[in-house]
């Protein structure tokens, strides 16, 4: 069993990100630190539920705690109100209490419900994120964000809230589809592309054989932890910095709405696209080499994830549809759309001043 932790430093809201092999057999013994020996309870899904949860409750019981669970639907469609309500009031009639825990298990879904609904339960309930996919393991788990979707556009209802502890167990991406392991390598490439071009560099070279070799995996997963601790720390409410993690997501996000957030596109394949077309719009617009965005490109091809719009199966809407899917995110701000652009591989920036010729220009050649 070997792991390393990244400290995430946010004074009185600071925790640990643990990263390695055997970490949820390690659980009990992790969380006994955090609440002595009070309760716990668990949200997990079905698909998740049925391969780890009964070693995390073995965990836990071999340290005394007691964990019941509540296994909700797998999917994105699981972030609502609906399953949102029914969470906070099983967890009420668990007795969870303030100094109780509630522990995510699961991906990007659960992670986000269960942080929201323990974000909201007794006005603030402690929460342990245990990440089960790739994309959580490197983005979601880490830095707070939480929430559920709106009918008008994903993550538009949540709220700020840290988790405790992250136990970032490699062992179970073994458990993970091909697909899904590549889809969330486009969240750990997105982190080379934003700020850190020796280590775009380094995935260029391990990144073929990264999902065969488990040291480089952890690695990987280390690696975008501790960038995302580092910004999160200069800006935990995403005031200015932190809106660099959203390299690709504007253009991706339009995409998975305009796909239905279902298996035609998950989400690190969007963020694979958007990262190209992010890429491309800025050579258009003269701030990046040429070659950057090819290069971007024939990355993602090596690792077998989309890299244009063309390579999403099925019909799409027109490019004036897909601008207007753009308006629902987050960073839109008076109204106008803020994109996050480059100015070289590792040197993404903020901007809203994209001429919409050149967008359209973009996602026009991105359809060919
Ligand atoms: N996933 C982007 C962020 O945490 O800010």
């Amino acid at each position: 069993m070997t792991f390393e932790t990244v400290h995430v430093d946010l004074g009185p809201r600071s925790y640990d990100v643990r990263i390695g092999s055997g970490l949820i057999d390690r659980a009990g013994s992790e969380i006994t630190a955090l609440i002595g020996r009070r309760r716990a309870a668990i949200l997990t899904d079905e698909n998740v539920g049925g391969l780890h949860l009964a070693r995390l409750q073995d965990a836990l019981a071999r340290e005394g705690i007691d964990a019941p669970a509540l296994t909700l639907p797998a999917g994105e469609a699981t972030k609502c109100w609906a399953e949102l309500g029914q969470a906070v009031e099983w967890l009420i009639a668990q007795k969870i209490e303030r100094k109780d825990l509630v522990i995510a298990l699961g991906g990007g879904v659960i992670g986000d419900l269960a942080g929201f609904a323990a974000a909201i339960l007794r006005r603030g309930v402690r929460f342990v994120q245990i990440p089960t996919s790739l994309l959580a393991q490197v983005d979601s788990s880490v830095g707070g964000k939480t929430g559920i979707n709106s009918p008008l556009g994903k993550n538009l209802i949540g709220a700020f809230h840290q988790p405790a502890l992250v136990l970032a167990d490699i062992d179970v991406l073994e458990t993970l589809t091909p697909r899904d392991l590549r889809a969330g390598y486009g969240e750990v490439a997105k982190y080379g592309l934003l700020g850190d071009e020796g280590f775009f560099d380094w995935l260029e070279a391990a990144g073929p054989a990264i999902f065969a070799d488990k040291a480089a995996l952890q690695r990987a997963v280390r690696h975008s932890v501790a960038m995302k601790a580092g910004i999160v720390q200069r800006d935990e409410t995403e005031q200015g910095e932190r809106a660099l993690l959203n390299l690709g997501h504007t253009f991706g996000h339009a995409l998975e709405s305009a796909t239905g957030y279902g298996d035609r596109l998950l989400h690190g394949e969007g963020v694979a696209i958007g990262c190209t077309l992010a890429f491309d719009l800025s050579a258009r617009m003269g701030l990046c080499s040429q070659e950057a965005p090819s290069r971007v490109a024939a990355h993602f091809a090596a690792m077998g994830l989309p890299s244009r719009i063309a390579d999403i199966p099925g019909d799409l809407p027109d490019d004036a549809r897909l601008v207007e899917l753009m308006g629902q995110d987050k960073k839109v701000q008076d109204g106008k759309l803020r994109f996050i652009l480059a100015r070289g591989i590792g040197q993404a920036f903020v901007t809203d001043a994209v001429d919409p010729a050149m967008l359209h220009a973009v996602l026009g050649a991105s359809r060919r």
